[in-house]
């Protein structure tokens, strides 16, 4: 189980709150004064380089951010989530993701049973179903083989696929396209049919519950639109497969249970990429990088099990964003991708980080006196460049940037990824060193600007700088890096999430909304006039009721 500590009780908590005071005036760039900065303020694993130098933080405030996890006991918490205690407390649940990309294959217990059988069981199924696909083997009613992919799910059950599918683009098949189907407004699917031949087209219904009302409405849509082609029940076994939890759903569906993939309660919807819900990743990509992926992200589940916290990755990135989370203020975070492939990579984890440690209730049940998740946000650069980072450079909130770039891109025209890369380099070195009035003023009197214009223009040219970034630079967007990078961001928001002291593998905050939802819908089935809620939800419902009419 998880310990119960409030984290501002600890010592380490109190000395950071001094040390904040202390170093309220500390720069990143007098940081580097100190020749051995980068060696000592960054880690390589494999082919991925963690640069964290660009923070303010020193020796005296690493080391209380250590004694913070320490504190905390994160040691204990790591070993209790991959030794499949039921750390969801209020679930009562195993979280075992890790166990879906086990590569060593040593035995995982939940309730005293080793799960690694089932796990290897699905992936051989897996294998055996992506592999048709890819061949052309699995063959639709009408005997063509599959041409189109289309995933129905949402939350965790899309973004992961979606995610991972475009950043590994590369990878795909040229024979398959990959459609993905989330929301509820039924645009998303039509215009998704209007693309795909029922003939040539499978169906993944992906849903952990299988009762999710976007993912069913929007299932039952697709299976109506087969059959009033394909005319027949039978031929919906060659078309739609089931990756769910919930066995019985899945066949009242109608899908038949050799179609379904399972996974199990102890992986969370936002960490089931690995699972069954992967299936859609390994027909588009191959099911031999569909386990490079998996591999990947074992990778950094042992570099994270078993390293001093000192030299972890996902410990020392969990760290850093909580000195600047609950020392500096910030309340976002940036995830910056010089990489088109993996442009819902900041979405993905927008979920991921979101949906995890957006919390304000501790795990004793109390309200927290202290900020927990961020906002995560992010777009690819340099796109974002020319949108946003105005307010990052300049703005008055602060807002850590993580930026990602690969060494070696999969499309080398012309000097496209030089110009990508000298951006990557220059913007944190932009965000730490700034410009100063001095610098901007010097500048516009050597462009012969008048004085009269340098006063006037000057102070909106400079930048205070000392906003900090850590700098993710890896080899090549592979299946089994990107495996490494996921796996980095979890493990960095697990930690941080027992630091906080909240439960971070439950999602109870999105429930109120669907329940609410699910009253107002027959509300909207008839044309009387509706007065149950506050003036505000009667009115606006009663808006509507008006507006449909014509
Ligand atoms: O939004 C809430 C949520 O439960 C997510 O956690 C989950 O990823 C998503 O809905 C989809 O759930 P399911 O896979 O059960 O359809």
């Amino acid at each position: 189980m998880l310990s119960n500590i409030n984290p501002i009780h600890t010592d380490a908590w109190a000395r950071l709150q001094s040390l904040s005071e202390k170093y309220k005036d500390l720069t990143i760039s007098s940081l580097f004064s100190e020749k051995e900065r980068f060696e000592r303020y960054s880690l390589t694993l494999e082919d991925i380089l963690v640069d964290y130098s660009k923070n303010r933080v020193n020796d005296e405030i690493f080391k209380a951010l250590l004694d913070l996890a320490r504190e905390t006991k994160l040691h204990e918490a790591i070993e209790a989530m991959f030794s499949g205690e039921p750390i969801n407390g209020t679930e009562g649940r195993a979280v075992l993701h890790t166990a879906l990309r086990n590569r060593s294959n040593t035995p995982v217990y939940v309730d005293g049973e080793d799960v690694m059988p089932e796990v290897n069981r699905v992936l051989e199924k897996m294998k055996v179903f992506s592999n048709k696909v890819q061949k052309g083997q699995w063959l639709g009613y009408t005997g063509k083989p599959i041409k189109s992919l289309v995933n129905i799910g949402i939350g965790g059950s899309d973004l992961g696929p979606v995610m991972v599918t475009e950043a590994l683009k590369p990878f795909q098949s040229k024979d398959l396209e990959i459609f993905f189907v989330s929301n509820v407004d039924g645009t998303h699917i039509a215009e998704t049919l209007k693309k795909v031949d029922p003939e040539t087209t499978l169906f993944f219904i992906a849903s952990k519950t299988f009762t999710t009302q976007e993912t069913m409405t929007n299932a039952h849509t697709a299976r109506n639109w087969f059959l009033d082609h394909a005319k027949d029940e039978k031929a919906i076994a060659k078309h739609f497969v089931a990756l769910s939890t919930n066995q019985k759903g899945v066949e009242s569906f109608g899908i038949d249970p050799e179609n379904m993939f399972e996974f199990w309660d102890w992986v969370g919807g936002r960490y089931s990429l690995w699972s069954a819900i992967g299936l859609p990743i390994a027909c588009a990509i191959g099911f031999d990088n569909f386990e490079q992926l998996l591999a990947g992200g074992h990778a950094m589940d042992l570099h994270f099990r078993n390293s001093m916290f000192d030299r972890n990755i996902p410990v020392i990135l969990a760290l850093i964003g909580i000195w600047n989370t609950n020392f500096l203020g910030a309340c976002s975070e940036a995830i910056l991708p010089y990489n088109q492939y993996m442009h819902r990579f900041a979405a993905y984890f927008q979920q991921g980080n979101m949906e995890s440690n957006g919390k304000y209730v501790s795990r004793t049940g109390e309200k927290v006196s202290y900020t927990t998740g961020p906002i995560i946000w992010g777009e690819p650069g340099t796109n974002g460049q020319h949108a946003f980072y105005q307010l990052i450079h300049q703005g008055t909130h602060l807002i850590p940037c993580d930026f990602i770039a690969p060494a070696i891109s999969h499309n080398p025209i012309g000097d496209h990824h030089q110009k990508l890369l000298s951006n990557f380099f220059a913007q944190t070195e932009a965000l730490m060193n700034g410009k100063t009035l001095e610098q901007v003023r010097k500048e516009m009197n050597q462009a012969g600007k008048s004085v009269e214009e340098i006063d006037r223009v000057a102070p909106h040219r400079v930048f205070e700088g000392n906003r900090p970034t850590n700098s993710i630079l890896v080899k090549k967007i592979t299946p089994y890096i990107l495996g490494m990078l996921i796996a980095m961001y979890e493990h960095k928001i697990f930690v941080q999430g027992v630091i906080w002291n909240i439960f971070s593998f439950d999602q109870w905050g999105v429930e109120l909304g669907k329940v609410l939802a699910s009253s107002i819908l027959p509300e909207l089935q008839n044309d009387e006039e509706i007065t149950s809620h506050d003036s505000s939800t009667n009115g606006l419902i009663n808006a509507y009721k008006k507006m449909r009419r014509v």
